[in-house]
């Protein structure tokens, strides 16, 4: 409730960096001071900074980067950060937990979605879609060709999923469906019950490069994942390859992906996640005919967007009761004794 004269509330402030869907959105309004970015694109470093500083909470997005500069920023009053992403590399976790603040994201909700996307991709780049569909509005279509926009067999062909959680299992499951062999690389291998029941096979990196028809990548971006994909990697592919990245873009060298589609040595490459995001319409990859940039939209339906913003909101919130997120990052957190 407002305060007499002063204007100021005793519902906690929070700082929410874009709109999101309304479903999140109402519940954060209901129940804080929320100050809200409205732009479509996202608060400019010295703009977050300077709103951050005072709030309670922190709903933010995976264009904000949340480290030690904007946690001194925030201030010691600071209780939660909740991210609007199952990602969370734009946040610097260790320095939040330091602080005794958890962090939420967004697991589970936006599984199959990504999943969805993912096999999208691999599918159109397989079956030359963008360039049909730019032939086609192009006015170039003549006549049945027998060898018109030849591309590759799903069907038959061996997928490889670099690293095997919740959205790299749902991969396995569509590919299944296509008939594919299913390959995965994952350092926490799945157990050979999992294994069975996904018709999946755990095999070293090396193998998956060598044997997969189509790589495509699922893992968190960390120091160890940071350009998985480069020129030697590239090098140990088969020849005519399709990759596929709904993960994140630094996973990808992306000078030796280009080199790798130039050269014909890949077939193609699909890719939702880019490094930077976004990349403009003049950059080498996606001037590109046998590489299809969409722009990081794999979580993207209307019905897991709503979802996602529940969750966001759930964990905000949470977190301002001083409550246990319902997904935390790093449920260790909890575990100190007291914040330094
Ligand atoms: C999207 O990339 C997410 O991490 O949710």
């Amino acid at each position: 409730m407002p305060s007499a004269n002063t204007g100021v509330t005793d519902r906690p402030r929070v700082l929410v960096t874009r709109r999101i869907p309304e479903a999140g959105l109402r519940l954060v309004l209901a129940q804080t001071e929320a100050d809200l970015w409205q732009d479509e694109l996202p608060p400019p470093r010295e703009e977050l900074l300077r709103r951050v500083a005072g709030v309670d909470g922190l709903l933010s997005l995976l264009t904000d980067r949340v480290d030690d500069e904007l946690l001194d920023a925030a201030g010691p009053q600071l209780k939660v950060v909740s991210n609007f992403a199952v990602g969370f590399d734009n946040i610097d976790v260790p320095a939040c937990t330091r602080r005794g603040i958890p962090v939420g994201n967004t697991p589970g909700v936006l599984t199959e979605t990504t999943a969805d996307l993912a096999f999208a991709l691999l599918m159109a780049v397989a079956r030359r879609l963008p360039e049909a569909y730019d032939y086609v509005r192009a006015d170039r279509w003549q006549t049945w060709g027998p060898l018109l926009l030849l591309g590759r067999d799903i069907n038959g062909a061996t997928l490889g999923i670099v690293g095997f959680g919740r959205i790299g299992r749902e991969m396995a499951k569509r590919a299944r469906g296509f008939g594919m062999r299913v390959l995965y690389y994952d350092v926490h291998p799945a157990t050979s019950e999992e294994e069975a029941a996904l018709g999946a096979e755990s095999v070293a990196m090396d193998e998956l490069l060598a044997e997969s028809d189509f790589v495509s990548l699922h893992t968190n971006l960390s120091p160890e994942t940071h350009h998985l994909l480069d020129a030697a990697a590239f090098a140990r592919m088969k020849p005519g390859a399709v990759v596929v990245n709904t993960s994140r873009g630094p996973v990808i060298d992306h000078d030796a992906l280009h080199d790798a589609l130039k050269s014909g040595h890949l077939f193609g490459a699909g890719l939702d996640v880019t490094d930077p995001e976004p990349l403009r319409a003049d950059h080498p990859l996606v001037t590109l005919p046998n590489c299809l940039v969409v722009p990081h939209i794999a979580s993207a339906s209307e019905a897991t967007r709503d979802r996602m913003a529940e969750m966001a909101a759930a964990n905000l919130l949470a977190g301002l009761r001083g409550e246990r997120l319902p997904t935390p990052v790093d449920p260790s957190v909890y575990e100190r004794d007291t914040p330094s």
